[in-house]
């Protein structure tokens, strides 16, 4: 068993042991990947202020996330394609987060379907939506993940179209992979990844498939999003499917003050500042940059959480401490799935949670709920001044 320390441990084993077609999707930002580089650079912009000679006794991490009780400020984030990371991803994921104590978000666009997660899992999960052209598929969505009790609605307001990332046209990627001389010669070394699979029955886009009709190639994410994403989403219809949900409502994609602020009126329990990872629009500033003068737009109005970018438990104390009131993961949680299932989840958890709370404690804190900006120190432009 080798000695886990950190993220990039875990980003390493899953490197080995995934097929490329999904470590390339997992790694991807758009187009130049700017706005994916910068989302991890410039946190390392932000330093932390040292403190000495404080009690450092019984410190906590544990806070709340849109009401839910949280054994730490992070919630795994929606992730395309989890179960073709690693065999039944969704449910393993599910599971570690439940173990630990933190919110999970189905996608979607997830292998394991919303009733089979719920059939393997004990806690409510949060179900993400992306909305869709076909309005029966819509409700129907919803009204499964009602069934299925889960307890926030996240839905994504930044993919109404596709951002290119190059290598997924080059890998040809789909779930499951389309068998071609380079994919086999791929998968040969993957031999572990491939008995799993082979092992389980959940290998599809199981929302998706037998639940849509017309969709004419359910294994490709880029003629599913052509097909069927509304490209016509806005304020009014968010505003619907509020309504139709009747539950907590979590609004993922906002990068801007403006948008938070419609976000904010529309009426939401969360925000979350996200670029997608870097998957969509590439330019874009990253999300740490972004979160302060959106903490500003929605004063208070609302919980803002931050995504994109996180690797590190410094990274999530940063944000707690500029503000936010959570933080989502996705590489983060699935480096730790593709290297070792479940228990690699659970492990990606623990070392988040681990960095965070020694850095707090040498920071001179020992309640992540009253982290505040005195432990930052942040430069001066970092929000930038941009001409308007
Ligand atoms: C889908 O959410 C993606 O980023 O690929």
């Amino acid at each position: 068993m080798p000695v886990i320390t950190c993220i990039d441990d875990l980003k390493r084993l899953y490197k080995r042991r995934a097929p490329k077609m999904f470590y390339d999707y997992c790694e991807s930002g758009s187009w130049t990947e700017q706005t994916f580089a910068e989302n991890t650079s410039d946190f390392s912009k932000l330093r932390l202020r040292q403190r000495v000679a404080v009690d450092m006794t019984n410190r906590s991490i544990a806070t709340t996330m849109a009401g839910q009780d949280v054994a730490m400020p992070v919630a795994l984030a929606p992730v395309g394609l989890t179960g073709m990371q690693r065999a039944d991803g969704e449910i393993k994921a599910a599971r570690a987060a439940e173990s630990f104590g933190v919110p999970f978000t189905l996608s979607t666009m997830s292998i394991c379907s919303i009733e089979d997660v719920a059939a393997h899992t004990r806690k409510p999960f949060w179900f993400q939506l992306y909305t869709m052209k076909d309005q029966d598929y819509l409700k129907r969505l919803i009204q499964r993940a009602k069934d299925a009790k889960c307890s926030a609605l996240v839905i994504t307001l930044d993919l109404q179209v596709l951002g290119q990332r190059h290598m997924d046209l080059k890998n040809g990627l789909s779930a499951p992979p389309k068998l071609t001389a380079k994919s086999l010669a791929d998968l040969a070394t993957r031999w572990s990844w491939g008995l799993e699979m082979l092992g389980t029955k959940r290998r599809d886009m199981g929302n998706v498939v037998g639940h849509v009709k017309g969709v004419t190639d359910p294994s490709s994410l880029m003629a599913w999003t052509a097909e069927q994403f509304d490209p016509q989403l806005d304020w009014s219809k968010i505003a619907q499917i509020k309504e139709m949900w009747g539950g907590k409502v979590i609004l993922k994609g906002i990068l801007d003050p403006e948008d938070a602020k419609m976000a904010a009126k529309v009426g939401c329990d969360a925000i979350v500042v996200s670029n997608h990872g870097g998957r969509q629009l590439d330019g874009a500033l990253s999300s740490i940059r972004m979160l302060d003068p959106i903490l500003q737009a929605v004063g208070g109005e609302t919980e803002v959480f931050l995504d994109s970018g996180i690797r590190s438990g410094q990274d999530v104390l940063k944000a707690m401490a500029m503000g936010a009131s959570g933080t989502m993961i996705g590489r983060a949680f699935v480096y730790g799935l593709g290297a070792m299932g479940e228990e690699g989840v659970r492990k990606a958890l623990e070392v988040l949670a681990k960095e965070m709370d020694v850095s707090m404690a040498l920071c001179g804190h020992r309640d992540i709920n009253e982290v505040g900006r005195d432990v930052l120190m942040i430069p001066e432009d970092f929000s930038g001044r941009w001409a308007a």
